[in-house]
């Protein structure tokens, strides 16, 4: 496993379903696979969950852990090529990616999208240059179309807490004072197309989703009608795709409350945190016991582990 960013790089859904919970029952059991072993852990953005549960988990694997903050403690990357460097940017990313990859055996990467240029985000400018560059399996920790190890972690919590019946589940857009990007909501889609579930997605007009990641999905408007019958509500704030990174709305009619909760076959919220309460979700859906968003915190280390166990068995 060289890379990892959408479900396909995982291979069998149900087989690493079945892996992640060997994983998460034992979670020390591999930890010959990490030794003397280094995993390069670096973030162009902000992090709590991402940076803790990946290093936990390659930490569980018995295998040495270096996080970089690359803003505050590496120099400042130029990632435009043909450019004379002659600004504030002393190292270019051609170099600092295949050095990254001499100290370490496994690298993961966090670069959110910009938003300054569409194509330029949804072409994985950054992250594609740590692939083709660094000579070391690649993971994405969050980059600008994907988060894969949220979505996998997501699938893990249906899992963990679905009945026999095939679950509807429904990605419900919330308002957010800030432009968010798309890439949690673009994951959970692609990973939901592929599993065992009745995936529907609910939006104001105005905030579809990339088409390449919406072929055949359901899409209801009203959000309302969109909770009827559902097992799991998984609330997730994006900017525009159409008018690329922008707020259309902060409508709070929006906003995942009690009453629309009511509406669902008691389903369980979901959310891949942080979230920004009483705008995305009120304070009651949240504190209720139908919120399961710390347990799937939790399976972040689940997901992380399960990969990088197969990028170490594959070295
Ligand atoms: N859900 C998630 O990726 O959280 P962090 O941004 O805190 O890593």
């Amino acid at each position: 496993m060289r890379r990892f960013l959408t479900p396909s790089d995982i291979g069998d859904l149900n087989q690493a379903l079945k892996e992640a919970a060997e994983v998460k029952k034992n979670p020390y059991a591999h930890q010959h696979l990490g030794k003397n072993k280094t995993a390069v852990l670096i973030f162009f953005n902000s992090s709590l969950r991402t940076r803790l549960s990946t290093q936990k988990a390659a930490t569980n694997l018995g295998m040495n852990v270096i996080v970089l903050d690359i803003n505050k403690d590496g120099w400042q990357l130029e990632t435009e090529t043909g450019v004379i460097m002659d600004g504030d940017k002393p190292e270019h990313i051609r170099e600092a990616v295949p050095v990254i990859g001499q100290y370490c055996d496994i690298i993961g990467v966090r670069s959110f999208a910009r938003f300054e240029n569409k194509e330029e985000d949804y072409s994985e400018k950054i992250l594609n240059q740590f692939i083709e560059l660094s000579g070391r399996p690649v993971i994405s920790m969050e980059s600008a179309t994907r988060h894969p190890l949220q979505a996998f972690a997501d699938l893990v919590t249906i899992e963990e807490h679905r009945s026999d019946k095939r679950p509807k589940v429904v990605l419900t857009w919330a308002p957010h004072p800030k432009a968010l990007p798309q890439a949690v909501p673009n994951s959970f889609v692609e990973w939901m197309k592929v599993a065992d579930v009745d995936l529907t997605v609910t939006h104001p007009k105005g905030y579809e989703l990339a088409p390449e990641f919406m072929e055949g999905v359901h899409v209801e408007y009203d959000q309302k009608k969109a909770f009827e019958g559902a097992d799991f509500i998984y609330a997730k704030s994006w900017a525009s795709f159409s008018e690329y990174g922008k707020v259309l709305s902060t409508d709070r009619s929006w906003t995942v409350n009690e009453e629309k909760m009511a509406l669902t076959n008691n389903a369980k919220f979901m959310h891949c945190l942080p979230v920004r309460r009483n705008m995305v979700v009120t304070d009651g859906v949240i504190e209720s016991p139908d919120s399961i968003v710390i347990q799937e915190a939790a399976n972040r280390v689940v997901s992380a582990q399960t990969v990088l166990k197969r990028m170490l068995e594959s070295l």
